[in-house]
Parts: C-alpha cells; sequence; structure tokens
C-alpha cells in the first residue's frame, strides 16, 4: 500500500487524515504545505515522515535557504527520530555535492530493505494461528513497505501463515480504527477492531499470543518513546506474561537520550481529544483536555527491540550498544 509518490518531478502524498472514507493524493508543492501535510498528520508514522521530509527537502531546497529548510520541517514534530535523521542526511549531501535528490531516494529504499528485515525477525518470533494484539499504525502507510510492527503480520500472510489481529483503536486520532484495520482488512488478515481500554480483556480471555508495536525513538537504555498509550498496553502486557515487541529501524535508536527522561514529548491541541471526529464536541467548550502525541514505555517492560539489525534483548544499556554501535 503506498503512502507516497515521486514521479522524478513532483511529489504526492494520500491524505491519511481522510482514511479509510477516501484515498485522496494530495500534490505537495511548496515548502508550507509540506510543513502542513506532517503537522496536521496527512503524512504520519515515524519513517514515512522521515521519507517525506528526504524528498521535500530535495525538491524545495532549490532557491531557498537548506539550513533554514531543515529547521522549518524538523519543528514541525519532534519525536519521532527519522524526520531529523532524513533532513541532516540531505543536509550532508548538499555539502558534500551530491545529488540531494538521489540520496532521499535512497532513504526511501533503504526503509523498504530495513523494514523486509525487521518483518523477517519479527515473524521468527511468532506462531502460526497466533492472536496478535496492535496499537497505533506502524504498517505500511507508517513506513514504505511491509511497515515495522505490522511488517511481520504482512509478511507471514504472504508465507501461508494465519493470525487473529485486535487492533486497538487509538485515541484520540484513532490511527488503529481507520489506518490499521484498513490495512490489515486489504491484506486479507483476520482484523477486530477493539476500543482501546479493552486490551486487558483481549488478554484476560486469552486471545492474545503478542503485542506488536512500532516505534519513534528509542533512549540508550531501551526505554521507547511510542504513541500514547502504548506505554499501558506494555503494563498489561507484563501482567499476563505476554510478550511485548518493539519494531523498528536501527536509526530508531538515539544514543544521546539516555533514558526516556531525554526525549521530547509533542503535545498537540486539546481539542483533537473532544473534537476531531466526532460530530459534536464530547466535552464542554470550557474542559481542560492534555493531548501528548506519545509517551514512553519502560525498558523493563520491553520483550525485545527488533530491529533490521537483529532481535535485542535486555540488558538493553548493554546490547544495543553492542549491536548498534
Ligand atoms: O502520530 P503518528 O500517527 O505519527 O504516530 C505513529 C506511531 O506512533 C507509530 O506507531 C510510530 O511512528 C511507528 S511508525 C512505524
Amino acid at each position: 500500500m503506498e503512502n507516497l509518490r515521486f514521479d522524478g518531478k513532483d511529489l504526492f502524498i494520500i491524505d491519511q487524515t481522510l482514511l479509510p472514507n477516501d484515498e485522496k493524493w494530495v500534490k505537495i508543492d511548496t515548502c508550507e504545505s509540506a510543513y502542513n501535510a506532517i503537522k496536521t498528520l496527512m503524512v504520519r508514522g515515524a519513517p514515512a515522515i522521515g521519507i517525506f521530509a528526504g524528498y521535500c527537502m530535495a525538491i524545495f531546497s532549490n532557491g531557498n535557504d537548506i539550513y533554514k529548510l531543515k529547521k522549518f520541517l524538523d519543528s514541525s514534530r519532534p519525536t519521532a527520530v527519522n524526520l531529523a535523521l532524513a533532513t541532516q542526511r540531505i543536509v550532508d549531501a548538499y555539502e558534500n555535492q551530491k545529488s540531494l535528490i538521489d540520496e532521499a531516494i535512497a532513504i526511501h529504499n533503504e526503509d523498504i530493505e530495513m523494514c523486509r528485515k525487521i518483518s523477517e525477525y519479527g515473524l521468527s518470533l511468532l506462531n502460526d494461528g497466533d492472536g496478535i494484539l496492535t496499537h497505533c499504525n506502524a504498517g505500511e502507510l507508517a513506513t514504505s513497505r511491509y511497515g515495522t510492527g505490522l511488517g511481520p503480520l504482512i509478511l507471514g500472510k504472504e508465507k501461508g501463515y494465519t493470525f487473529h489481529v485486535y487492533c486497538d483503536e487509538t485515541r484520540p486520532l484513532l490511527q488503529g480504527a481507520r489506518l490499521t484495520s484498513y490495512e490489515l482488512e486489504k491484506a486479507g488478515i483476520d482484523t477486530t477492531l477493539i476500543c482501546d481500554n479493552m486490551a486487558g480483556y483481549m488478554m484476560q480471555q486469552g486471545k492474545i499470543n503478542a503485542v506488536l508495536v512500532g516505534c519513534d525513538r528509542v533512549a540508550a537504555n531501551g526505554d521507547v518513546a511510542n504513541k500514547i498509550g502504548t506505554s499501558s498496553v506494555a503494563v498489561l502486557a507484563d501482567y499476563y506474561n505476554i510478550p511485548f515487541y518493539v519494531l523498528g529501524p536501527h536509526s530508531t535508536v538515539d544514543f544521546n537520550c539516555k533514558s526516556g527522561n531525554d526525549i521530547v514529548i509533542e503535545m498537540r491541541d486539546g481539542d483533537e481529544i473532544k473534537k476531531k471526529y466526532f460530530e459534536k464536541p464530547t466535552a464542554l467548550e470550557c474542559t481542560k483536555c492534555l493531548n501528548p502525541a506519545f509517551d514512553v514505555t519502560d525498558n523493563k517492560l520491553i520483550t525485545a527491540i527488533i530491529t533490521d539489525k537483529g532481535i535485542i534483548k535486555q540488558p538493553y544499556s548493554k546490547t544495543l550498544k553492542e549491536i548498534l554501535k
């Protein structure tokens, strides 16, 4: 499932805010529309934002100050590591007088390769017939191909595995309901949508054999920033003794962050909680809303971090450095 098309000249994205009801492709033709597309989640998911930003830097740096452009795009969403990494790669290419568009295409192709490897490692931990819980969307819409959190399921389907997937709807922006269930249905995978606060019940009922989620930034000690609500799922999985797997490219590990406390959490407009996707507001205009887009899962709750470089387990402070540095 494609989320972005570059035809050699123009860049188009599928507007993810309109899915699953409308599949509308939008041309991105200015720096401002690029910023807006990331900010409003028309393009979202950590790797997909990085890929998109790479193309935008390559296309829109012509006639613009590339350093200012990087700063501008980086400021759209702070938590995921991929955005600033991708824009930096284009700046490096510029300083080394390399083709910027070739660099953007390389970022895109590398992500396809990394997702494939992550999916293979992830699949090696699953069994045919498993019940899987997912949170948010870490599939092809959030990446390039296969996905990270959903990658083992899409690859497994291709190889003839049967999975029963339960998708948390993922309040308040409903990436699980609108995007994950849509992607999995399209892939022909048995999918059931549940309310976020149903995860514990499904685990208690013995329906879940593993939890698979993507990641936005991994600290050096293995704490992980992920979509808001993920840490609660991890606590439940720990209680019910169910493996909790975090999947993402090795570049998601940020050794500059010692622990999750160092990760900047994006705060979004509180109105998204009570107004977005509802016909009428669900709370009074005067009711305060707190809307962090991500939370941090303590490394003690994570069974393994699955990267394109392999399956990494505790003690993360040692193993992440050994395998990835
Ligand atoms: O706010 P979003 O929709 O960009 O958040 C996405 C997630 O949290 C994903 O799970 C994460 O970026 C990993 S994407 C493979």
